[in-house]
This record gives C-alpha cells, sequence and structure tokens, in this order.
C-alpha cells in the first residue's frame, strides 16, 4: 500500500475523533507486513488527563489484537504534528524504526517521512 493510501486511511480515523475539548482531530494508521490497517484517532475526556493520542491508540490496538508485524505508520492533524513524547517513546518500544508518514486532511499528496530515531535520539530503555 502506497504512503498516500495509508494517509487516506488515517483521515478515516481521523474523522473518529472525539476532540469535544481541544477541538483537535488526530488520526493515526497502521500498516502491517500482510497489508492490514489498524485505526487510531484521539479520545479525549472530560477528566483532561484521561486522553489517549490517536498513535497511543492504534499501537495499543494492535499489540493487544496480537498483531505486531508493523511495516509503517500515517499521522494525520490539521497541522501535520508529529507525535508527541510519550507517543515518541511507545512508537520507539513497540514499532521501532519503521517510516512515520506525517500529513494533513486538506493537502494528503504533500506528506512527510520521518524515522523514530531522528525524532527521538537517545531513547530511554
Ligand atoms: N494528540 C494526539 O492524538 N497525538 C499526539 O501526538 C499529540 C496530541 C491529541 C491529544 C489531544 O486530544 C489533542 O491532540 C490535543 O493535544
Amino acid at each position: 500500500m502506497s504512503p498516500e493510501k495509508l494517509i487516506k486511511e488515517a483521515i478515516i480515523a481521523q474523522s473518529r475523533a472525539k476532540a469535544n475539548f481541544s477541538n483537535f482531530k488526530v488520526g493515526s494508521a497502521i500498516l502491517t507486513k500482510d497489508d492490514k490497517v489498524i485505526y487510531g484517532c484521539n479520545i479525549e475526556s472530560a477528566a483532561y488527563p484521561s486522553t489517549m493520542c490517536a498513535e497511543r491508540v492504534a499501537i495499543y490496538s494492535a499489540i493487544s489484537q496480537n498483531i505486531t508485524n508493523f511495516k509503517s505508520i500515517a499521522i494525520i492533524s490539521p497541522s501535520s504534528a508529529k507525535p508527541c513524547g510519550p507517543c515518541r517513546q511507545i512508537i520507539h518500544e513497540y514499532l521501532g524504526n519503521i517510516p512515520i508518514y506525517i500529513s494533513n486532511e486538506k493537502n494528503t499528496k504533500e506528506f512527510e517521512t520521518y524515522f523514530i530515531k531522528d525524532l527521538l535520539p537517545y531513547p530511554f530503555g
């Protein structure tokens, strides 16, 4: 599957985001080596710290389904935001150094590719 197609899958995930407090909807889509897609969206809570980021929702969902053959991940947000610190740590620990495609819902043909080795140098663990 092309990065552009995976980005479109992440936009589907983004449409499911529950972002009533920040109004900042994030979507992620993890591609497996056998072409499965695992979706994640941010889910906010009135008890603010209970909020969970889109990337970690997708990663935790995959792992809990015994899916670990990860190939790449796409992350979509209005500002093409790169993953927050805790998500970088979890990506490092559980996805490894796979391509991370970052884009936004307005301009899906333009995306940037990152690797966690660059986003999280000198990681813990
Ligand atoms: N958010 C993510 O989903 N991923 C990130 O890497 C950073 C932030 C979400 C959390 C919250 O629901 C909203 O974006 C604003 O911070």
